[in-house]
């Protein structure tokens, strides 16, 4: 290559990554949820299937991390759609595949038929040790968050 087709070759190069970035930035961008009342709890990766989810429609997750808690064998996925005011529009919970304190994980949760859903709403993962108590500050050991649409 001489050196004007090595320009060309870099520009094209970065004209398609500037064009990709946007793209990507579509997809929601997931948000630690732990402290406050969830002090137990760390982020976790979370993706879904299809991004973004769609009215009427199935979506799988697929949750992975390492985390400082286990996952006990009574352990729970959680997603969960809350609308703009906080009020809940539908909840899916799934057993977890428990896993010691410090072990990488991957999960996929089976799939859910969504509802109709708001053009802006809140979604949010957890990860849950169920006790009798109910007590988010201990049980709910991993979370990630994401607001869709425009707050
Ligand atoms: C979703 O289902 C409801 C109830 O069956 C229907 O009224 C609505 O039009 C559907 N919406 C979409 C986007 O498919
Ligand atoms: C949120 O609350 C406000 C004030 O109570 C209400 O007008 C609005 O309809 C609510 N929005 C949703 C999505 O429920
Ligand atoms: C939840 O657990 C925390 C930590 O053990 C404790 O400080 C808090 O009082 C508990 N909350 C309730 C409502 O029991």
């Amino acid at each position: 290559m001489n050196q004007k087709s090595i320009f060309l070759f870099i520009l094209l190069i970065s004209l398609s990554v500037t064009n990709a970035i946007p793209l990507e930035k579509r997809e929601p961008q997931f948000d630690d949820c732990s402290g406050g009342n969830f002090a137990n709890a760390q982020f976790i990766n979370v993706a879904m299937s299809p991004d973004p989810l769609v009215s009427n429609q199935s979506v799988t997750f697929t949750v992975s991390g390492t985390l400082n808690h286990d996952i006990k064998d009574n352990g729970l996925i959680i997603a969960q759609l809350d609308d703009k005011n906080g009020t809940n529009i539908v909840h899916f919970p799934d057993h977890a595949t428990p896993s010691n304190a410090g072990q990488p994980f991957n999960m996929k949760t089976l799939p859910h038929t969504l509802p109709v859903i708001p053009a802006n709403y809140f979604l949010t993962v957890f990860i849950v040790n169920p006790t009798p108590q109910h007590n988010d500050s201990t049980d709910v050991i991993g979370c990630a968050t994401v607001k869709v649409g425009s707050f």
